[in-house]
């Protein structure tokens, strides 16, 4: 059994593996509670490994049945078992020698979805970051590559489909009931990526002509029936395909790529060589279930898996520590990739949204990491955002400093020189120093130190000299175990914006270097000045968030306006309104709090108008306009002593403010972006539909009734707008009748779609208000819900914990001692699932001193747990601390 030592990793202590591994060879014989695995495996000692060394393999809650050198039993006295290692001593010196292993499976009580499990009846494994251990003992590290077979066995009857990696090599009825199919992955990969599905599916198939002229063979299998839904992924793997090519210049490289879409998986998808499988969320999709941002989320992930081939599969990481090496970089193919689909600037406010809303507050708090950490306890607890989106972020400004033709020289030489190998990011950057010639070492910071840097700004206009001097300080907050931080080479990109609205060119600048827009702040403090600037300038900085930092630059709400009216980047234009808003409605949060009465500012109320009724930006800019920061994000701006009733009070008076003022135009709105078409998932379909929505939402607050909602509910034809409905009218009148009526009807209709189930928890669970506790421990027993399944339990306690400030931070602290009692009961079965959810707690420091204290006690109570797993155990730990 697998034990807990609390072992901590440590980056420094990185050895080669002393065995190197040449082949293996796996057998499959399917069966639901006792599967057996044979393992082949050929290695020969590395040169130079002394000759007593033993062949140290590992192992998790695995039970052996057989073990051989070369065909022969091994002596008792030659190997040691322990369930989580495989100790094997006196092995051949130089020459190769193959072990078998037997183990012993059971896939249908595997609830840990790790390793080889069961879901709806279908084999499927999930084997990143150390789930093969738990198939076979095994040199389970990303550094071990190897080719591999695999032979599946299986009842023909009910288990028709026999998939693995790589290319088909043949398969046959065995005469007994059973049949076998035989596959083989020429490409040298690490255990991690290795997969098999098996079982009865249905299939969509398609084909890819590579640039090269190699034909590829496409399938998507899906649940019989559900086939028609796989179309849209589908038509978005191979648009990244294409684009793979076209712009990387990458090909594929199998015969055939699979993707397999199961219904019980941890996260979002894994992009097993050849055979990625994903989460059905991200598969789904038709006009009648899914939403404009499910279409969305599932473009980017098909990408994003199909993208790791390269930057993940053909060029691996060294060892776990490196996993931003993967994530990040192939986190910023696939944003490049949505951003060329669809409206680039739309698609980065998008994405800054994220990044602010979950990996600021990660910076931030007791969870902060180096985007390149140097230690862990339980490696599943760093696939986390810092990893994924800072990580996409340090990326994209490794592009921004070098500029468009030298980042793509880098990322050649990256792949030409690392194909087939397992590195680290000092070998990714590397290869951007050479392409440049630049010296990124004070850059590469950005992978070590963890925290948001924060950057202060301010201005200063000298009319006599026509001189403008912007001064910039930057620090780095201190994280757990890095008290002190260097400044770090930070990418601004800037405009400065004149009287009349133009973009004004300096005759030169000291202080710092520019290249084209970017001004480069790389010391502690730095004084920029630039000349020939006839009239004061308005700054725009850090446009397109060129950099993940907190920026404070004081500014009127008339510079603001400015921004918002005529920077030319469409990103900072979203961003001078949404700093206008959040200004508002800290200052609102402020007064709700002293008792005196919630004033919005004009100056916001006209810009945001002005901006919703421009015809000229596209409609999901504008909903993107209308979108306020949102109740943590004013939580985060804020900073301390936390009250949610106090934000949610102060955002819904400002929103109240805008519709009013708005009613007008939100009712124009809400007409005139009303579709006349057939339904279509496109951009710009999707933003019209989103510009309605959010008129809807206004409308109805400035009418304080239903009835508008009720309607919207009852006409819509999409589900875009049947769950918006769905929403304003549940979250705005819980409790009416209108609202009960609405959730029934959604319910019936959809009874039998668990994915469509899921929105009308999550609907219920993001209710405002301390009720809504109830409402979710109701709604646990319910027959539609299953504790079993991680989308259902995301969709009902993870959106509570996560997405719902006021019900989940209740003053009586009930909502925390729910989720320490929902932690402990769920970590037995799904350690990774409860691990994940808890790390909804990672603010509570920020919360008022009530609140805190409550949180504190359910913190504590999870800590006091029996046998916690390491994943809860770790999370728990390093968020008390
Ligand atoms: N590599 C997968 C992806 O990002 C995610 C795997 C997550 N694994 C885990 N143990 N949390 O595409
Ligand atoms: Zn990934």
């Amino acid at each position: 059994m697998r034990t807990d030592t609390g072992e901590i990793i440590h980056l420094e202590d990185y050895q080669p593996t002393d065995f190197v591994l040449e082949r293996v060879d796996l057998t499959f014989e399917l069966d639901p509670l006792e599967t057996k695995v044979e393992a082949r495996l050929i290695f020969h000692r590395r040169e130079g490994v002394a000759a007593d060394r033993p062949l140290v393999l590992d192992g998790d809650e695995l039970k052996m049945t057989g073990l051989l050198l070369d065909q022969e039993p091994i002596a008792a006295e030659d190997y040691t078992e322990t369930g989580e290692t495989l100790t094997i001593r006196g092995l051949p010196d130089s020459a190769p020698f193959e072990i078998t292993v037997t183990t012993e499976l059971s896939p249908q009580t595997n609830t840990k979805l790790m390793g080889l499990y069961r879901t709806n009846d279908v084999y499927c494994t999930q084997c990143e970051a150390e789930g093969f251990r738990r198939i076979t003992f095994f040199p389970d590290r990303p550094d071990v590559l190897a080719v591999y077979t695999v032979n599946i066995i299986a009842d023909k009857a009910t288990v028709p489909l026999l998939l693995s990696n790589g290319n088909f090599l043949g398969g046959a009825g065995m005469g007994d009931g059973r049949h076998f199919a035989a596959w083989f992955d020429p490409h040298p990969k690490p255990s991690y990526l290795f997969a098999l599905v098996a079982g009865d599916l249905g299939v969509v198939e398609d084909s890819f002509t590579t640039l090269s002229g190699r034909e590829v063979v496409l399938k998507i299998y899906v649940e019989h029936g559900k086939e028609p839904r796989a179309a849209y992924a589908m038509d978005a793997l191979k648009r990244s395909m294409r684009w793979d090519e076209e712009v990387f210049g990458r090909e594929y490289d199998l015969d055939i790529f699979m993707i397999v879409a199961v219904s019980d998986f941890n996260m979002g998808a894994m992009e097993n060589k050849g055979l990625n499988v994903f989460n059905d969320k991200y598969v789904l999709a038709d006009p009648e279930t899914a939403t404009d941002q499910d279409y969305a989320n599932i473009e980017a992930i098909i990408a994003h898996e199909y993208f790791h081939n390269w930057t993940g599969n053909r060029i691996t990481c060294r060892d776990w520590f490196q996993l931003c090496l993967k994530e990040g970089l192939t986190v910023y193919r696939d944003h490049q990739f949505s951003a060329d689909q669809r409206s680039r600037a739309v698609k980065r406010i998008a994405e800054v949204r994220h990044l602010k809303a979950e990996q600021f507050p990660e910076d931030g708090g007791p969870l902060a990491h180096p985007v390149r950490p140097t230690r862990y306890r339980e490696i599943n607890n760093f696939y986390t955002t810092t990893v994924y989106e800072k990580g996409s972020e340090v990326t994209g400004m490794i592009a921004t400093l070098l500029g468009p033709d030298l980042f793509k020289a880098g990322m050649d030489l990256y792949f030409d020189r690392h194909d087939g190998q397992a590195v680290t990011i000092e070998d990714f950057i590397r290869c951007f120093e050479e392409a440049s010639g630049r010296d990124l070492t004070q850059f590469s910071l950005w992978y070590h130190q963890a925290g948001t840097p924060l950057v202060s700004a301010s201005g200063t206009y000298d009319a006599s000299r026509q001189t403008f001097t912007l001064q910039l300080e930057q620090t780095v907050p201190p994280t757990p175990g890095q008290s002190t931080k260097q400044p770090v080479h930070i990418p601004l990109r800037f405009a400065l914006i004149s009287e009349d609205g133009t973009i004004t060119e300096a005759s030169s600048v000291s202080g710092a270097e520019v290249t084209g827009d970017v001004l480069h702040l790389v010391e502690r403090s730095q004084s920029v000045t630039f000349e020939g600037i006839a009239s004061r300038p308005v700054v725009s900085l850090n446009r397109g968030f060129s950099a993940p930092i907190n920026l404070h630059f004081e500014k009127s709400s008339a510079d603001r306006a400015q921004i918002a009216r005529f920077e030319t980047d469409l990103f900072a234009r979203w961003q001078a309104l949404n700093d206008m808003a959040l200004d508002a409605l800290v200052a609102a949060t402020a007064s709700v709090r002293a008792g005196t009465p919630v004033v919005c500012d004009q100056a916001l109320i006209d810009a945001l108008m002005a901006t919703v009724s421009d015809d000229a930006l596209e409609p999901a800019f504008r909903a993107q306009a209308l979108a306020l920061p949102s109740e943590s994000d004013i939580a985060r701006e804020i900073g301390r002593d936390n009250d949610p009733d106090a934000i949610f009070a102060a955002r819904r008076e400002i929103m109240t403010a805008i519709a009013t003022a708005g009613r007008e135009t939100f009712a124009g709105l809400f007409e005139t972006m009303r579709s006349t078409e057939a339904f279509s998932p496109d951009a710009a379909s999707a933003g019209r539909r989103a510009l309605r929505n959010s008129a809807l939402a206004y409308l109805v607050l400035a009418e304080n009734a239903p009835t508008r909602a009720v309607e919207a509910f009852s006409a819509a034809d999409n589900m875009t707008d049947l769950s918006q409905a769905l929403t304003i009218l549940v979250h705005r009148f819980p409790d009416t009748p209108e609202a009960t009526a609405a959730l029934e009807s959604f319910q019936t209709r959809f009874a039998d779609n668990a994915l469509v189930l899921d929105k009308w928890f999550t609907v219920q669970a993001t209710i405002p208000g301390a009720a809504t506790l109830e409402r979710v421990e109701t709604l646990m027993a319910h027959p539609l819900f299953n504790g079993l399944n991680p989308n259902r339990v995301r969709a009902l306690v993870g959106t509570f914990a996560f997405s719902n400030p006021t019900g989940f931070n209740r003053a009586d602290g009930k909502g925390y001692r729910f989720l320490a009692r929902q932690i402990l009961d769920i970590d037995p079965r799904n350690p990774q699932l409860a691990a994940r959810i808890l790390t909804s707690m990672r603010s509570w420091r920020s919360l008022e001193s009530g609140r805190a204290e409550h949180a504190r006690a359910a913190l504590s109570e999870i800590a006091a747990g029996a046998k916690l797993s390491p994943d809860v155990s770790d999370i728990v730990e390093r968020t008390l601390k």
